[in-house]
């Protein structure tokens, strides 16, 4: 059986002091190993403190993006080939927030997917349907679109991926999608990678939107749920243990 994944994702919080301290916490919980594999994604600036700090431990380092492009005249991005330097070993992309705040369209997430996959870097391919698509009964239709052209990105295989299904609506709102509309969602996923790929059993789908330290063992029981990518109760070591103690 394949390990869940529970990955933090900081976004855009944390500094060297708040850092250290929490790291702490979570190495001191994790000094027995972890039933699943665990990831951090850190703001850039922070990779060198939180890589040094990790080493030898459970945790995996984790990116929150990662250019389209492999290098050049792209001021403020960071290439899949930096990340490589200081051991990131995931990278999300297609964040909601990129595709919200950035505009990133389906194609430049893929083109992500593809410079991440490159490098040896596992993208963790984010995909999800605002309230007013599912309003509109267009959930299905929005990740499978979004999905798609990830799938469709060649020379890579898609096992290589994880999948984040993170409603728009859920994610730091405090309303989580109930665990039944999670996994009808996620085995849509499923369908569409086995239907892309001999492997799709391989390939983690993870839930993200407020999962929190009360809700994960529910979510985490469903038979497509792999893992979880948290925001929010990644920031407390209390809640980010207890998360990763419900995902065995
Ligand atoms: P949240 O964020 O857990 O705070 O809802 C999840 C995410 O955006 O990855």
């Amino acid at each position: 059986m394949k390990k869940k994944l529970i990955a933090g994702n900081w976004k855009m919080n944390g500094g060297l002091a708040s850092n250290e301290a929490l790291l702490n916490g979570l190495l001191a919980g994790l000094q027995q190993a972890p039933a699943c594999d665990v990831a951090l994604a850190v703001p850039a600036p922070y990779f060198a403190q939180v890589s040094a700090k990790v080493a030898g431990s459970a945790i995996a380092l984790a990116a929150q993006d990662v250019s389209a492009h492999a290098s050049g005249a792209y001021t403020g991005e960071t290439s899949s080939v930096m990340l490589q330097d200081f051991g990131v070993r995931y990278a999300l992309v297609g964040h909601s927030e990129r595709r919200q705040y950035h505009g990133e369209s389906d194609g430049v997430v893929a083109e992500k997917a593809r410079q991440a996959l490159a490098a040896g870097i596992t993208p963790v391919v984010c995909v999800g349907e605002t309230l007013q698509e599912r309003e509109a009964g267009q959930t299905e239709a929005v990740v499978k679109r979004q999905l798609a052209a990830v799938i469709h990105v060649n020379g890579h295989c898609i096992s290589e991926i994880v999948v984040a299904y993170e409603p728009v609506w859920a994610i730091g709102t405090g309303r989580t999608a109930t665990p039944e509309q999670a996994q009808q969602v996620h085995a849509v996923l499923r369908a569409q990678l086995a239907a892309a790929s001999a492997h799709a059993d391989r390939i983690r789908i993870v839930y993200g939107g407020s999962m929190n330290a009360a809700n994960a063992a529910e979510l985490l029981a469903q038979p497509d749920i792999d893992g979880g990518l948290v925001g929010g109760a990644s920031l407390k070591a209390e809640d980010f243990l207890k998360i990763i103690a419900a995902a065995r």
